[in-house]
């Protein structure tokens, strides 16, 4: 089912090692700001995967030395390494998947729009390569604020005039996963069984676990959701206080990502049954762009599960009419940073 979907992307996921495996590797992907925190363990679960036929490694610095690691184990994906803008446009070149964990991360007392004003300059020229050398791409965006940051890739990439919006992706995976975690945890469910459709953005209040829809069916006190709902929302916040200045998450991330970008791969392939949550131009709410769960096919995104936001408890209803000024604000920021000129 929809539901079981995930377990088993995440069951292949832990199972993608063996070299000569039955299925061809096929598509190429691109990692920009492959030397960070999220980018190198991402980069080796990305190395790990039978789909990948080439691992195009950016960064402004320091990737030579990642790659030549990368390189030694024995998977079919072949490692390449490019270093600083004048090497960016070759890293793109005929790639399915751009995958862009570039920018700075949080430290304790930021919030994620605190990053605003690096990371919008840096996903804006990042998102203008890859309109110039693999406008047909998939494009997801780690880089925070999310929230903003992928309203600026669309901006420009429609200043391009090759803006595709079933092809641009926030990864907010890892609010899922969480989610997933810690229902799992709390209610001494199979981790893998467990599935929380995770709505709305990647921020604070803007992320709304659905606890309501996990599955399989359970039930939960008003104190268990008030309790998870706010433990999704600040889980970010529990990894940059617990590593106290030296970042946010990077291997969860990671993980979520390589999930995502997994299953973006195994869309491209012609499996009919690929279901994740994404943040992405939507018409579910007012708003412009919206997570939801989503169907992903050969062309990106082919449909948004528009029935999670029906049939709301009173809790959640709440929760999305008070998520929407933080995230309308977010969006339009991002709008207004990409149609300045640089
Ligand atoms: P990091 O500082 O460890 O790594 C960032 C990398 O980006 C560095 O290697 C840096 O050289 C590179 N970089 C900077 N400017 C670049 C440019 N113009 N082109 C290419 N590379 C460039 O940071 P970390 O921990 O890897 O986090 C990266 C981003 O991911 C942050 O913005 C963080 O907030 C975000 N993040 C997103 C999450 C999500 O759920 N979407 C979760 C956790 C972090």
């Amino acid at each position: 089912s929809l539901f079981q979907r995930h377990a088993v992307v995440v069951r292949d996921l832990e199972t993608v090692v063996a070299p000569g495996q039955a299925r061809a590797a096929a598509y190429k992907v691109a990692v920009l700001g492959a030397a960070g925190g999220i980018g190198q363990p991402l980069s080796l679960l990305i190395k790990m995967s039978p789909l990948v036929s080439d691992l195009n490694l950016y960064d402004i610095a320091n990737v030579k030395g990642v790659v030549a690691d990368l390189s030694h184990c024995n998977t079919p994906a072949k490692v390449c390494t490019f270093t600083g803008a004048d090497e960016l446009a070759a890293a793109l070149k005929g790639v399915d998947v751009v995958v862009i964990p570039a920018g700075v991360p949080r430290k304790p007392g930021m919030t994620r729009d605190d990053l605003f004003n690096i990371n919008a300059g840096i996903v804006r020229s990042l998102v203008e390569a890859v309109a110039d050398n693999c406008p047909n791409a998939m494009i997801t965006i780690i880089s925070n604020p999310v929230n903003s940051t992928v309203p600026i890739a669309a901006e420009v990439l429609k200043a391009k005039g090759v803006y595709d919006p079933s092809k641009l992706f926030g990864v907010t995976t890892l609010d899922v996963v969480r989610a997933n975690t810690f229902v799992a945890e709390k209610k001494n469910l199979r981790l893998i069984d467990v599935d929380v459709p995770v709505i709305g953005g990647h921020a604070g209040i803007t992320i709304l676990p659905l606890l309501s829809k996990t599955r399989p069916t359970v039930e939960f006190t008003p104190e268990e959701v008030e309790e998870l709902t706010v433990r999704i929302q600040n889980a970010g916040t529990e990894v940059v206080e617990a590593k106290a200045g030296a970042g946010s998450a990077t291997l969860s991330m990671a993980y979520a990502a390589a999930r995502f970008a997994e299953s973006c791969m195994r869309a491209l392939d012609g499996d009919p049954d690929v279901y994740e949550c994404a943040y992405v131009q939507s018409e579910v709410t007012e708003l412009p762009f919206f997570a939801t769960r989503v169907k992903l096919g050969k062309k990106g995104l082919e449909a948004v599960v528009s029935g999670d936001l029906a049939g709301l408890t009173e809790y959640e209803q709440k929760a999305l009419e008070a998520l929407k000024p933080e995230l309308k604000a977010s969006i339009e920021k991002g709008i207004s940073f990409a149609n300045k000129q640089p």
